[in-house]
Order: C-alpha cells, then structure tokens, then sequence
C-alpha cells in the first residue's frame, strides 16, 4: 500500500506515488471513459490517490477525459487529490510563437477552464508549469491569493524552477509554495546537486519529480552506460526478489528531501508493480552503486 506524505504548512497529505496524466492518451488500450475509471480504481486501492495534471496535456484534452470520468462516478471526487499545471502557450493558429504566460488574466483564465474541463470546484494544487521569463511574482502572488480566496485552488507551487526562481516567487508570496516539480532520475541527477533538492529541505517541503524512469529507457537500455545501469538495477533486484521498477522508485525513497516520483505508466500491472517498491529499503551502499554506474564515475 503507498503510504502519504505530509506537506505540514499546507496541512496536506497527498500520496507519495503520484499518477501522472500526460501520457493518458498514449494508452494502447484507449482513453475511455471505462478505462481512465480503471485505472484511477486501481491507483485508489492501491493508495494512490493524487493526480498530477496540465491544462496541456493530450492537446488540451486529457483534464476533459478525466473530468468525464469524474462526473459519471461523482463519489470519486472526494477520494482523490487534483494537481494541475499551467502558463505554457503551444504555438498554433492563435498563437504563432510557442510562450509562457502568467499573467493574472491567463492564470485565472487557466483555472477556471481546468475546473470546467475537470468537473470538480477546486483544484487542490496549482503548478506554475515553466519558468516565465516575464513573470511578475507580485502579480502572481495577487492572483494566487484571490483564487484562494475565491475557493479555486487550494495551494500554489511551481515546476522547473531554479532555486533562484523559486526564492524570488516566495519572496513575494505569503502563502508557502507547495512544491517545485522537476525532471529527475538516473539520467538526470542534478537537482541533487544544484541546490534544487537543498531548497526544498531548507523549505520544509516536499520535491515532485517527473519522468522518474526516465520516460521508459530504464527499461529500454540503448547506450553502454544505460545498459550497466539497467544490469545494476537488475543485479539488485534479484538479491532483493524484487522487480527493476521496484528497485528503482525505491532507490528515489532513499533521499531525505522525501521526493514524490509521478508514475507515467499506462499499464495496469507496472502501476501495481511500482506501489510495492516500499517493500524493499535500499542499502546506503547499494544506492550509490546505482549512481555511479548511471552517472559513469564514482563520487570524488
Ligand atoms: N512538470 C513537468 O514539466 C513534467 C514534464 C513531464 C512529465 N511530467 C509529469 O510526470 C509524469 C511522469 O512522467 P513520464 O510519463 O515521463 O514517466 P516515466 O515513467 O519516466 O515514463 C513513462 C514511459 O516509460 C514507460 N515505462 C514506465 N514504467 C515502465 C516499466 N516498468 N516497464 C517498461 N516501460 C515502462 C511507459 O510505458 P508504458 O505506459 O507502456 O508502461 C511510458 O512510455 C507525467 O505523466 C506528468 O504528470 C511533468
């Protein structure tokens, strides 16, 4: 069973694997109402009950999918955790040039379409997406105040966010960011170093991290290091009885910022795979050979 992980200044627990939405229209075995049901049912037994969303997602479509969902089995609404991210444009006909925007007419303009588009009153968190090089933190935190007010949403964080970035939005914000989401696995490992997963830990709350199998080439090893790190996780895996999905989500537990992985598989038998990772604590010695053989050096 997932456990949850606090977030103690927002008084909110959300679970600490998250299923991610992005790829919902990937599915090989469709996006229907039945199926999205299906697999929110199983993430629900399982102790998944947070949803990680963007209004982008799918082509603008997949919070309609979900919210389909939603409004045909209503008692769900209570039983789950809504997050949700905005502020990238895709260029197309009414925008030419792909952009940011957060703007306080585009910010409230965005969450009101995702509470339509989702069916529900209130998102429960909202993701500033990317890094706007025109953002106003003292607009952004007007707006983020007002939607508050208003029952909109219920906490605000950000997404690709530098440490700098995030300082400057808290700076002008009275109400504590919830988390900065960002990229990071085996093939991506500086927010442990650039003082991204520091902040957090001084901050007192807790980092999202995406594509934690590095969209799948943990299980598709190209490249020779890709290969030892896959043989690695294979190696351990079987000293644990374990599966390689396991060791892996298991070895993001191990880091003291209390990361939340956002799970992007599809399929049925992998989410259920991965909500047993807890079962298996790595060794401090055992996480850095993974590491090392990811990052091809050991530490100096
Ligand atoms: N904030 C941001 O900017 C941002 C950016 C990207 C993503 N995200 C969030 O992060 C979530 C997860 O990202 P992601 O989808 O890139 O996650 P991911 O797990 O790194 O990649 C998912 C891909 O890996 C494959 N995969 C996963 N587990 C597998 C397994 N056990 N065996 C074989 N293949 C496996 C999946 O295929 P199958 O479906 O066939 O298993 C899928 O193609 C997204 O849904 C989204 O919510 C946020």
């Amino acid at each position: 069973m997932v456990p949850q992980i606090h977030f103690p200044k927002h008084n909110l627990s959300i679970s600490r694997l998250v299923y991610g939405i992005w790829r919902l229209h990937e599915d090989k075995h469709g996006f229907g109402e039945d199926r999205i049901y299906e697999k929110i049912n199983l993430c629900l037994e399982l102790g998944i009950d947070t949803f990680d969303h963007a209004d982008i997602y799918g082509d603008f479509e997949n919070e309609e999918h979900f919210g389909k969902v939603l409004k045909k089995y209503p008692n769900l609404k209570n039983k789950i955790k809504i997050i949700t991210k905005c502020g990238i444009q895709v260029p197309g006909a009414k925008y030419p040039t792909k952009h940011y925007n957060t703007s306080k007419e585009h910010l409230r303009y965005s969450v009101e379409r995702s509470l339509r588009k989702l069916q529900v009153d209130s998102l429960d968190v909202l993701l500033i997406h990317r890094p706007d090089p025109l953002m106003d933190p003292t607009e952004m935190a007007e707006v983020f105040d007002s939607l508050a007010l208003e029952g909109k949403v219920k906490h605000f964080g950000v997404s690709n966010f530098t440490p700098s970035q995030f300082r400057m939005v808290q700076s002008k914000c009275k109400r504590p960011l919830f988390t900065n989401q960002v990229e990071f696995h085996l093939y991506h490992t500086e927010p442990m170093f650039d003082g991204t997963f520091d902040q957090m830990i001084e901050s007192g709350i807790h980092p999202m991290v995406w594509s934690p199998t590095a969209g799948g080439k943990v299980f598709s090893p190209k490249t020779e290091t890709e290969i030892k790190t896959s043989q690695k996780l294979l190696e351990i895996a079987k000293r644990y009885g374990a599966s390689v999905d396991q060791i892996l989500y298991s070895w993001f537990l191990n880091h003291p910022a209390g990361l939340v992985p956002i799970l992007g598989t599809n399929d049925l038998e992998r989410i259920e795979s991965a909500a047993n990772c807890f079962s298996y604590p790595l060794k401090r010695v055992e996480w850095f050979s993974i590491l090392e053989v990811a990052r091809g050096k050991e530490v100096a």
